[in-house]
């Protein structure tokens, strides 16, 4: 897809991206994102030229959320390219299959990552064989923006066919952010809320806070107060007494990888939302686009990425809440067993258990 056609495309969703977190600028060949550190107390976007200051965005969570780390990695190729001073295809290569590897290494759960670079990367070997340096360079620019531009459909996409699920007047329960902010625009789960308050539905929100990051507290609330969506925000430690007491009738989260088995993994504290979700009969449903999907059977192949343990010890980097030198456990994610997952809503329609079946039939081939 030329990169005309690949904008054209993108003018067709303007109307539902609200919040722009991601940026390309096809003119200048620039990248530019909106900081999610400083959400909600400022907005500031960032730009750059340089792939390497993409790779310290995502690994620094100034960019995050699965979708939106795949596609920034993709832009991140993009330019790797196109400021390349590489003068035959030889030298290029190398220089970006060493960015594809700089890029690869910021965050090693969210699988859109490597879905992306992957995707870039065949992309490139394609021109490549023309053996023109320029060819790839265009090329790889129009990949990128095609999985940007592709990731917004997938999201409207999925908040239409998830928005069936939801009943007008529901209230649902999330964990992490995954609006606009996790993604090119619009959002997974998120998205699905944004799509059935544009259907006029009367739906409500409540949050965790997701510690250690604060996700839910700072970037949920921000989003759903631009639009005007009732949210109410709680500690991770109250999901229970919300569900027992009948306060959310579903729960609905995003996934930053999931395999042909269902299991999936999620931000930390996912999987003891699903157990009282399992627990007080409320449905429990992951929302991905398929670029979320790994190919493999085993659960054990998960990687689950641990971060500085100063990021448990201190809230927003600054304010010390222990004493300095305790010991810190800190993983980033955890993986929910498909028998606690009602259904996992993709762009192409809504897996339902089992899904070592429905998972691989959804992919289809491609
Ligand atoms: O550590 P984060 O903030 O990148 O974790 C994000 C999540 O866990 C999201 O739920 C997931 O990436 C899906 S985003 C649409």
């Amino acid at each position: 897809m030329p990169i005309g056609d690949a904008l054209r495309d993108l003018e067709r969703y303007e109307s539902y991206l609200k919040i722009k977190p991601l940026e390309w600028d096809p003119e200048s060949k620039k990248f530019k994102w909106l900081d999610t550190r400083l959400i909600p107390f400022e907005e500031v976007y960032r730009e750059t030229r340089d792939y390497r200051r993409v790779a310290r965005a995502i690994k620094d969570m100034e960019i995050r959320g699965a979708p939106a780390i795949g596609v920034s990695a993709a832009f991140g190729m993009a330019l790797a390219a196109h400021y390349s001073k590489a003068r035959n295809i030889d030298a290029l290569l190398s220089e970006l299959k060493k960015a594809k590897e700089i890029l690869a290494s910021t965050r090693p759960t969210a699988f859109n990552l490597f879905w992306a670079l992957d995707r870039v990367w065949r992309r490139v070997e394609e021109a490549a064989e023309k053996g023109d340096p320029d060819e790839v360079r265009v090329s790889v620019e129009e990949e990128a923006l095609r999985i940007y531009v592709e990731d917004i459909r997938n999201n409207v996409e999925m908040g239409r066919i998830g928005s069936r699920l939801v009943e007008d007047g529901a209230t649902i329960l999330t964990h992490c952010n995954t609006g606009a902010l996790a993604t090119a625009g619009f959002g997974t789960a998120l998205g699905v809320v944004r799509y059935a308050f544009y259907e006029g539905k009367e739906v409500k929100v409540i949050t965790t806070e997701t510690r250690p990051l604060l996700q839910g507290a700072r970037l949920n609330v921000w989003e759903l107060r631009k639009e005007g969506i009732p949210v109410t925000l709680i500690t991770d430690g109250m999901v229970g007494i919300v569900l027992k007491r009948g306060l959310a009738d579903l729960v609905l989260v995003g996934a930053d990888r999931i395999i042909l088995t269902g299991h999936t993994a999620n931000k930390i504290g996912t999987y003891m939302v699903a157990l009282a979700a399992k627990d007080n009969r409320k449905p429990f449903y992951v929302v991905a686009p398929t670029s979320t999907i790994q190919r493999t059977w085993d659960p054990g192949s998960i990687v689950i990425e641990e971060r500085d343990p100063d990021e448990v010890r201190r809230v927003m980097g600054k304010y010390l809440i222990t004493i300095p030198d305790v010991d810190v456990y800190n993983p980033s994610f955890d993986v929910t067993p498909p028998a606690l997952i009602t259904g996992i809503i993709t762009e192409r329609g809504v897996a339902r258990p089992p899904y070592e079946k429905t998972l691989p039939a959804l992919l289809g081939s491609s």
